[in-house]
């Protein structure tokens, strides 16, 4: 994708909807969340690329206790007849996660076909315990029923850029969460 001209990509940018600092102040709420699961035992925090890459850099500063990072990156595809479609994982974590209390990042959860899948698939490598955050939440798109366990924003069927979220592989850099606008 590319843009004629500096302001046609700040067309895109329609209408902040969440600032830096409110993303901040529920961050902060998270991490003591998941201080409260584990109180002191080890954790992994698995960021679910691209969209959370950001947040998974915040999320771990705002927990106490210990913490490994894993990432991993994957794609669900279906067939319109399908409820759940098959993950494709094209990155995958570098470790066994049997023995571990995981703990899922997700910059958003629309349809809820890839965290279903997702964590299905965690679920059959035996972890622990197996938590999912996410930053934010469309329930309104949901095609697949999937409820994560804590969720910093709660927002209406809109598009939306920023704090890692992007349009055409754009916008992911904006320290705040906006519309996004043809
Ligand atoms: P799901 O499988 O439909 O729940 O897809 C979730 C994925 O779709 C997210 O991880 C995002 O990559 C992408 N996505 C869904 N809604 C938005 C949005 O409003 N802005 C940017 N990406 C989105
Ligand atoms: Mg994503």
């Amino acid at each position: 994708m590319e843009f004629a001209t500096s302001a046609e990509y700040e067309r895109g940018i329609k209408k902040v909807i969440i600032t830096a600092e409110e993303i901040q102040q529920k961050i902060a709420e998270a991490g003591k969340y998941i201080d409260s699961l584990y109180d002191g035992r080890p954790v992994l925090l698995v960021s679910i690329l691209k969209g959370s890459f950001i947040f998974i850099a915040d999320l771990a500063r705002a927990v106490s206790v210990p913490c490994e990072i894993g990432f991993m990156q994957a794609k669900s595809y279906y067939e319109s007849t399908q409820s759940s479609g098959v993950v494709k994982i094209t990155m995958d974590l570098d470790r066994d996660i049997s023995g571990c209390h995981v703990v899922i990042a997700e910059d958003i959860i629309d349809t809820g076909r890839t965290l279903s899948d997702v964590v299905k698939l965690l679920r059959e490598r035996a972890p622990l315990s197996l938590h999912v955050v996410t930053l934010l939440d469309k329930p309104e798109r949901r095609i697949v029923p999937f409820n994560p366990d804590y969720t910093l924003f709660t927002i209406p069927d809109l598009f939306v850029i920023g704090y890692g979220l992007d349009y055409g592989e754009y916008y992911r850099n904006l320290p705040y969460i906006a519309e996004y606008g043809e």
